[in-house]
């Protein structure tokens, strides 16, 4: 989740707020109406982490939005967004990311046509802001279709979030195929996440039976698959938000021995 390095940038001349992009230079050239560019000479192979900010001394200059593909570019670009008005130069920036990326994912045919207001996505974000340290967060619509989900957690986890929540698609129904998405992409599933959400279901409603909530890792990214309800988005989610601090320092990496608090 932490990590500081310095990155040296030619920058365009940015507004506060405004949308630009960071690629590794060479690169090619950019076509009319783009929106600006900005290069960096040594760009990390790794790319530059969803939620990364970069300071120059101790002003923040901007921050990193995401990954994106453009026309032209053979590599993934950074969605950059300028915090403070910038001059045109070269700079060199120090680059750091404190807490962790969070993208909540709402899965609903209803949610996704405008039909319905998603209700678990908020809760769910704010359960998760309240219990960890999150430097970017995002909530995401989907309609219950297994390779939507599935091509969204991939692109994520490999822009560097740590924790993607889902809410829906865990029941029965024939559009319930959250499991089917996401199993067949996980490296390792975390059964104790999932008995725990199980045990502590039960004690609600003995409906919990028909959930087939899961937990899972994709590389550094934990997966977390809620059922759909804003009331059971949430009970699953507090059966297991105290372990989730301690899961991801582990899952990046934290070498140390475990102690008990
Ligand atoms: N778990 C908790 N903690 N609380 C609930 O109210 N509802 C159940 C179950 N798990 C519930 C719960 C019900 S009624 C269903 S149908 C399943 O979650 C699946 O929900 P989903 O299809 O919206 O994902």
């Amino acid at each position: 989740m932490f990590f500081s390095f310095s990155l040296s940038v030619a920058l365009p001349a940015l507004r506060a707020g405004e949308l630009f992009l960071l690629a590794s230079c060479p690169g090619a050239v950019p076509e009319n109406n783009t929106p600006a560019v900005a290069l960096c000479a040594n760009m990390p192979a790794e790319g530059l982490p969803v939620g990364a900010v970069l300071r120059a001394g101790d002003e923040v200059l901007l921050n990193v939005e995401g990954q994106t593909l453009w026309p032209g570019w053979e590599r993934p670009l950074f969605l950059g967004r300028a915090l403070v008005d910038i001059p045109t130069g070269e700079q060199k920036l120090n680059v750091t990311r404190e807490g962790c990326a969070l993208g909540v994912i709402t899965l609903s045919d209803k949610g996704f046509a405008g039909e319905r207001e998603d209700a678990s996505g908020p809760a769910l974000l704010d359960m998760a802001r309240a219990a960890l340290p999150v430097c970017h967060a995002r909530r995401f619509l989907l309609p219950d279709e297994p390779a939507r989900l599935r091509n969204l957690v991939l692109n994520l986890a490999g822009q560097g979030y740590d924790l993607l929540i889902s809410t829906g698609g865990t029941g029965l129904s024939p559009r319930d195929l959250t499991p089917e998405a996401l199993i067949p992409i996980l490296d390792r599933r975390l059964p104790g996440f999932e008995q725990a959400m199980m045990a502590a279901s039960l004690l609600k409603t003995p409906r919990a039976v028909l959930s087939r909530a899961l937990a899972g890792t994709v590389g550094q990214t934990l997966i977390l698959a809620l059922p759909g309800s804003a009331r059971a988005a949430r009970e699953n989610l507090e059966a297991v938000l105290e372990s989730l601090p301690h899961a991801l320092e582990k899952l990046g990496g934290d070498m140390s021995d475990c102690g008990r608090s």
